[in-house]
């Protein structure tokens, strides 16, 4: 079982210079809230309450000071530094003392995941039945620009290649990853990139050699977005504000998966509704409690029946 988490908010953000010389890429806005956000709730959607936020030094206190310890939203954030852009697998490494042992999940600070029954999916891998480490993989039309997942005629997975010329699938490897209590033990068998680097990838081939990998796909009716241009950041952008406009629902709201999975109260979100006098996320946070249940929780409801006519006003 999954119980801690990693969010890598490092990086130098450099295809968004100017914007990114003073401030994180992780926390520009992606229409109404920061980028972390997204990967926060995603964790938090998968039941995962211990946190640890992985950002450039100079960065950390800016965290800090948008999420504090996490105690306001019922879960626990601590937070650590890279210095510099050293590979997405030495997270383990700077994280260790964090993980003691357990299993452990990371995600990619820019990485957007959203769709009907995600969080299901979500919260079944993190069971990590039948696995060392959970993936997930996405359609893409550019596989080259990602980790690589090919899969024989059975589903069973083949190769997994970082950013190939010449991709033998188009299914890209997303910016979630749910590894077993080994992962640091296997962060140090492998070697760096000819970058330099300390790929992902090479701890997916380590467990793919294994034989205890596990790709769970995210269907074409789930939206993966990641933001490393301006073009993409905007796309995101647009894609949450179309949502939410036509909803009167939020996407990656933490207070909101806080309230809906019971790690904080009706009187708790009110406070935190009431810490946002004047902005729009505020007055949502406040009409939270009077939303039909239904349409807050990602669960299957038990037939349509059920919901039918209970849509908020
Ligand atoms: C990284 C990983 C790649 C993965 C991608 C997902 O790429 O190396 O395997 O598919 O994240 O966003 P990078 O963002 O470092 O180019």
């Amino acid at each position: 079982m999954i119980r801690k988490g990693i969010i890598l908010a490092g990086g130098s953000g450099t295809r968004l210079a100017p914007t990114t010389h003073s401030v994180s890429k992780q926390l520009l806005p992606v229409y109404d809230k920061p980028m972390i956000y997204y990967p926060l709730s995603t964790l938090m959607l998968a039941d995962i309450a211990d946190i640890l936020i992985i950002t450039r030094p100079e960065e950390q206190r800016l965290f800090e000071a948008l999420l504090g310890d996490g105690s306001r939203w019922g879960i626990s954030i601590s937070y650590a530094t890279q210095s510099a852009p050293r590979g997405i697998a030495e997270a383990f490494i700077i994280g260790e003392d964090f993980i003691a042992g357990e299993a452990v999940a990371l995600i990619l600070g820019d990485n957007i995941y959203y769709g009907e029954g995600f969080g299901r999916m979500l919260r079944q891998a993190a069971r990590m039945e039948y696995a060392t480490a959970n993936l997930f993989a996405y359609y893409v039309k550019q596989p080259e620009d990602y980790g690589v997942v090919e899969f024989d005629e059975s589903g069973a997975v083949v190769s997994i290649e970082e950013k190939p010329e010449t991709p033998r699938s188009s299914y890209a490897v997303t910016g979630l990853y749910y590894y077993d209590s080994r992962v640091c033990d296997m962060v140090r068998s492998i070697e760096p990139s000819a970058r330099g680097e300390l790929e992902i990838t090479s701890i997916n081939q380590a467990y793919l050699n294994e034989g205890g990998l596990r790709v769970n796909v995210l269907g074409r009716g789930v939206a993966w977005l990641d933001m490393g241009t301006h073009e993409s950041l905007l796309d995101a952008g647009n894609f949450v504000a179309t949502v939410e406009n036509r909803q009167g629902l939020k996407i990656a709201c933490p207070e909101e998966i806080a309230f809906r999975r019971g790690l904080i109260d009706a009187a708790q979100l009110e406070q935190l509704a009431a810490d946002m006098p004047g902005s729009d996320y505020g007055r949502y946070l406040a009409a939270l409690r009077n939303t039909e249940s239904a349409y807050l929780s990602d669960e299957v409801p038990a037939s349509p029946r059920d919901v039918a006519g209970k849509g908020p006003k």
